[in-house]
């Protein structure tokens, strides 16, 4: 919270801004400890039990005073500390669907309740248990189609991550809108975290969704991703993915062994908008990644940095990149993308201008071992730069999205601009190695930099709408926080 307070002072008046300490919270202005039942299960309740429950991966149920007794000491630390709930951010910066992270007073009430003994209190100040759908179910309702992993993969007790592909034919005959999707594996244990990837047939006409950002390539889009705590998406009324006509599926789960050896047969539910139906926007998923990519000038100190001192002779004047010059079999392709010396914290940047207007409906940060921080910063057509999203705490074991509360609207032009760290020094208590270089590829000992981010893009008439709506939001005395532009 900020409080301005008015100083009259020998230079006239002054404005001073300060961060207000949480004084006395009212845990402790209360003369009472904080209970379970009346100030910690709300808490439990709003931000642990969706992932802390039976038959989940976490690794202890919290729904109970039973349940969280033994595990107070943890909890405290986790808490203070603000691992749990997993939520990498700045939390200062923007506002998100479903943010489970604690305020101070919520980790105050909770550090106050486990000092004072962490009493029971009465049950009957209790609220109502939560009602949750098993871990094997659909989350909302019965989908229409459900396509299942034919043969499925058989993940051994222990050995290395490893990261399979398996291709279904859905039978999908006419284009079809997803209203939601859901993945459900069958060895929650084990699966660190997984794709289904969507092919158009060949003869498809789709539009070209590679867009230089490296995502989406050969006409294959990102259907869902699933992941600790994320496996099910849900889009806005009028909003949409899009899966054509004879399009393939293609499952692509990275496993994690956990010693059991277990099978998993992933399944992913798809509930379609009405036969004939037309959202109005069509969301599509792109990987922003750490690269040069085809805009050369953007990206000039990278490119002279790797290339040009690699003895390359470009001109960097082209508008976009000579076919060739950076394809896969170049060794100083993945250079390009990611380069970590050893002992090192090496920061990599990605300028992207949006082709179209668009909307920003969320980010995911993606790195490995390494990846440390990942911004998202808009950089408008006006040269004023704005932090969207700052995983200041990016922890790997985690693929946490977050979303919007309110989409971020941009013209065509604005610069989507990511940075990613990657800590390559004994800082890192992630780091088996720092005297190694690591550039980028899949293999998780490998770096990986690039943020996952869904995008709804518009016509130059629709933005102009959608900017029109928002202006008028903006003069009603709502709340107005976080609205674009
Ligand atoms: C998105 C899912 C998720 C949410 C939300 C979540 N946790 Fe966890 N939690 C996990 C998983 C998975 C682990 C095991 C991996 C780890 O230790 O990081 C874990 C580990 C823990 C541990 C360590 C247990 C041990 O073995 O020592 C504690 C304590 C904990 N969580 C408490 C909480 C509390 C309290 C909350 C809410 C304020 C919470 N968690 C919210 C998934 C979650």
């Amino acid at each position: 919270m900020i409080r301005i307070a008015k100083l009259a002072g020998t230079s006239g008046m002054a404005l001073v801004v300060s961060l207000l300490v949480p004084v006395a919270g009212e845990a402790q202005t209360r003369s009472s400890t904080p209970t379970f039942s009346k100030d910690v299960l709300p808490i439990l309740q709003q931000s642990c039990q969706k992932c802390h429950r039976p038959g989940s991966n976490a690794p202890m149920s919290l729904l109970t005073y039973q349940d969280v007794r033994p595990w107070v000491r943890a909890i405290k630390t986790r808490v203070a500390e603000r691992q749990m709930p997993p939520w990498h951010i700045d939390r200062s910066i923007g506002e998100y669907l479903d943010d489970p992270s604690l305020s101070d007073k919520d980790i105050q009430t909770i550090v106050s309740w486990i000092d004072g003994g962490a009493p029971q209190g009465n049950p009957a100040d209790a609220p109502a248990p939560l009602k949750f759908t098993a871990v094997d179910e659909w989350v909302f309702g019965e989908p229409d189609l459900i396509v299942r992993m034919e043969k499925g993969f058989t993940i051994p007790a222990t050995g290395p991550d490893f990261t399979p592909s398996e291709v279904v034919d859905p039978g999908i005959t006419e284009d079809r809108y997803v209203k939601w999707v859901q993945i459900i594996p069958d060895a929650h244990c084990c699966v660190h975290h997984s794709h289904v990837y969507v092919a158009a047939p060949d003869d498809a006409e789709v539009e070209d969704l590679s867009l230089g950002v490296g995502s989406n390539t050969d006409n294959e889009v990102d259907l869902i991703e699933y992941a600790a705590g994320n496996d099910a998406d849900i889009f806005a009324e009028g909003t949409a993915k899009i899966i054509k006509a004879g399009s393939k599926f293609r499952f692509s789960p990275h496993y994690h062994p956990y010693g059991e050896a277990v099978h998993d047969r992933q399944r992913v539910g798809i509930k379609f908008y009405p036969k004939g139906y037309k959202p109005e926007y069509v969301v599509t998923s792109h990987r922003i990644r750490t690269d040069v990519g085809n805009q050369w000038a953007l990206n000039r100190e990278k490119v002279e940095d790797v290339i040009l001192r690699a003895g390359h002779q470009i001109d960097i004047n082209e508008p976009t990149m000579p076919t060739g010059a950076l394809v896969a079999e170049n060794p100083l392709h993945s250079a390009t993308m990611l380069s970590i010396p050893p002992n090192t914290v090496a920061k990599h940047e990605r300028f992207w201008p949006l082709p179209q207007p668009a909307l920003i409906m969320s980010f995911q940060p993606h790195m490995h071992f390494l990846g440390t921080r990942m911004t998202l910063e808009a950089i408008h057509p006006d040269g004023r730069r704005e932090t969207l999203t700052d995983a200041t705490n990016y922890e790997q074991n985690w693929q946490i999205t977050y979303s919007y509360k309110t989409p971020h609207l941009f013209p065509a032009g604005t610069i989507l601009h990511t940075t990613s760290w990657h800590d390559n020094t004994t800082n890192n208590r992630h780091n088996p190695d720092p005297t190694n270089w690591r550039g980028w590829g899949s293999r998780t000992m490998d770096e990986m930099g690039h943020g996952w981010t869904d995008i709804a893009f518009l016509t130059e008439e629709q933005y102009r709408r959608e900017l029109t709506k928002r202006n008028a939001q903006k003069k009603a005395p709502t709340n107005t926080q976080n609205q674009q532009p």
